[in-house]
């Protein structure tokens, strides 16, 4: 079982699929249509297999969000697995439920290259990284969020997965406001930084990114790395790459993490000193 995007319309040439994406999460499908497209029933069933029990159709219109069961109970949570580790699905009225699968291959590199070492995971949501580094052997992970829902939320996903959270840190802030405290916190071997591209109240990517690259070399160990994310589906990877140079006082920028099929709005970069 495992957890991957099988279709993305935005991809698609056929543009009467252009606004649908479908994802398998273990034994669950979920349907994604937006701007009011109908169910595509027969579309769909190219993608039914017969351990699939679960089938949730999530229709975005405008900024709202209903989730429909078309196959199987109506639930309200879900623990899927990926790469051997479970995360809670959650299917409420906000739009994202949990687990964004386009960060599978970050999940895996942090998961293989964090033992022993000190993760700063920025904009953590519901820690999925610190899922991942702490069955990596992590020493110590710092998961930072504005909202304490997805903290706890995190927290649940560390417990399913019956890891132990001492070491684990949940802090509710502000990043913008506290990058000094992550500063004498530090120095760590990893940082995350997986913003929003846009939030309300939360974070602008053009105004706001600039003061988090430029704390990044006094954030990490001389051997450390940050791993940089973009998900701006109107800014290019080159474009990307050069507002880090620009902003940045000094390292380097260098590898490109491969996306999981299916997806292209991500652009992920490596920084180090
Ligand atoms: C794209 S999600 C992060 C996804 C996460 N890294 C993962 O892989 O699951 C963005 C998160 O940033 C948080 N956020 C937005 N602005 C913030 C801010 N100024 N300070 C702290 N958290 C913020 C949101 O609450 C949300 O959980």
């Amino acid at each position: 079982m495992s957890s991957y995007r099988l279709f993305n319309g935005r991809m698609q040439s056929d543009l009467a699929l252009n606004h649908i994406t479908i994802d398998r999460y273990s034994s669950l499908i979920l349907l994604t249509t937006y701007n009011n497209h109908k169910l595509p029933e027969s579309f769909l069933s190219s993608f039914i297999t017969p351990d699939i029990i679960k089938i949730c159709w999530r229709k975005r219109t405008g900024s709202t969000t209903e989730f429909k069961f078309i196959k199987g109970d109506t639930v309200a949570t879900f623990d899927t697995v990926e790469n051997d580790l479970k995360y809670e699905l959650r299917f409420e009225e906000r739009q994202n439920i949990g687990l964004f699968l386009d960060m599978a291959n970050i999940r895996d590199y942090v998961k293989k290259n964090i033992s022993g070492k000190k993760l700063l995971n920025l904009f953590a949501y519901t820690c999925s990284f610190s899922v991942a580094a702490m069955a990596g052997g992590a020493a110590e992970v710092t998961n930072v969020d504005m909202k304490s829902t997805f903290l706890s939320w995190g927290r649940k996903n560390h417990q399913i997965n019956g890891q132990a959270t001492d070491n684990v840190k949940f802090l509710k802030h502000n990043i913008l406001k506290s990058l000094g405290g992550y500063i004498k916190r530090g120095p760590f071997d990893l940082v995350i930084v997986d913003p929003p591209s846009y939030q309300p109240g939360g974070f602008k990517l053009k105004e706001d990114y600039p003061r988090i690259l430029k704390k990044l070399d006094q954030l990490i160990t001389t051997q450390g790395e940050a791993l940089i994310c973009s998900n701006d589906p109107l800014q290019s990877a080159d474009n990307f790459k050069q507002f880090i140079l620009e902003n940045i006082k000094t390292g380097k920028v260098t590898k490109l993490f491969d996306l999981p099929s299916h997806f292209d709005g991500l652009k992920v970069f490596r920084y180090q000193l």
